[in-house]
């Protein structure tokens, strides 16, 4: 059947993007996050995903210029938009502001009246005319697959130490993993954002921010996390890792992201570990494994002491931010 175009707007036409678009969707996506891109990932998964439009813009020429992705989150009172991208020759242009306004009405028109705010997260500055919900930092570390059971005994020894110095003193609970029931019943007890203050008041997993909120629930069932908290039913430290996903880095590497919701030093200590030793136990990866871990900014100093000091694991990127956005819809 022959496809229809969704729209027009300002000299370029809309399709909703289809799988057959994929290579021409990756050949407008090179060198983009320095090969962390997570769209030849997600891709296909996109497409099937209810509450998910992913739009693209092309040319007069019918050259594919542009796309985005709006996700409808928070019990369709948000969008979250993400994967905007444009073609490195048409950049510079206004694309990106063409290509949101027409998404924006676009899902306007599925969605009438119920959305409040739209919501993003970037890695750069601030955007004009969004206002900034959360700061969260970033730490990156890189290194071969099989360096990581050394790079976690090295961390282990560090807790130990710092755990037989502090023992007469402190006494931190271990880190344990929720189940479906102890997750739901933690993400909606009204509390949860007091005690381990949640950027803008949301979860961001792997740069989504979603809401604790019922509606959301099914959408992180969906992303197959691995949970970790210092208590099943009252937490002020929660993590997870989202599965391991390839990405162009490098030729070809594994993507591990890590989200931390929390304050305490020792707790990220042992979530980052107890986190890694999951991912690694399985001894799937192999080849190069960039892993990023997202966290309250004033645990970003402690966190890349604790990782220092090994060879073969090491850090990928200085100090960086996530920022979350939000302006009204
Ligand atoms: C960032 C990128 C999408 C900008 O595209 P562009 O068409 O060259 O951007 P322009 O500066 O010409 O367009 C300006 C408009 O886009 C908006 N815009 C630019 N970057 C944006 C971003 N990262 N997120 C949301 N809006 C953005 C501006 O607010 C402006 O909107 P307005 O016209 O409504 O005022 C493009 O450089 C790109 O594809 N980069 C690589 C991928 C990337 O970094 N994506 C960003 C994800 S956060």
């Amino acid at each position: 059947m022959e496809r229809k175009s969704v729209g027009d707007c300002e000299g370029l036409t809309f399709w909703l993007a289809q799988a057959e678009d994929y290579p021409e969707v990756m050949s407008m996506s090179e060198g983009i996050y320095g090969g962390n891109d997570y769209l030849p990932h997600r891709y296909h998964e996109w497409l099937g995903e209810p509450g998910r439009t992913v739009l693209l813009a092309r040319s007069s020429q019918g050259k594919l210029v542009a796309l985005e992705s709006s996700l409808v989150v928070d019990e369709g009172t948000s969008v979250v938009v993400e994967g905007l991208r444009v073609c490195v020759s048409a950049r510079g242009r206004g694309v990106a502001g063409i290509i949101q306004r027409f998404a924006d009405s676009y899902v306007r028109q599925l969605y009438p009246f119920t959305i409040k705010m739209k919501r993003l997260t970037r890695s750069d500055d601030e955007l004009a005319k969004y206002s900034l919900l959360a700061r969260r930092a970033v730490l990156s570390l890189v290194g071969e697959a099989e360096y990581y059971n050394s790079f976690l005994s090295h961390l282990k020894n560090k807790l130990c130490s710092a755990g037989a110095a502090s023992a007469l003193t402190v006494s931190v609970p271990e880190m344990v993993p929720l189940e479906k029931e102890q997750l739901r019943d933690v993400l909606l007890d009204p509390e949860l954002h007091s005690r381990v203050q949640l950027p803008g008041g949301a979860i961001i997993q792997d740069w989504q921010p979603l809401r604790p909120v019922e509606g959301n629930l099914e959408i992180l069932a969906r992303r197959n996390l691995t949970w970790l908290a210092d208590s099943k039913d009252a937490p002020v430290f929660l993590s997870f890792y989202t599965p391991p996903y390839p990405v162009p880095y490098n030729g070809g590497s594994m993507r591990v992201n890590i989200d931390m919701f929390g304050t305490d030093h020792v707790l990220a200590q042992r979530a980052l570990v107890g986190l890694l030793q999951r991912v690694f136990e399985k001894g799937e990866l192999k080849g190069t494994v960039v892993v990023h871990v997202y966290m309250a900014t004033s645990l970003w100093e402690t966190l890349q002491g604790f990782c220092e000091g090994h060879t073969g694991v090491t850090r990928h990127r200085d100090y960086w931010e996530q920022l979350f956005m939000e302006k009204e819809f």
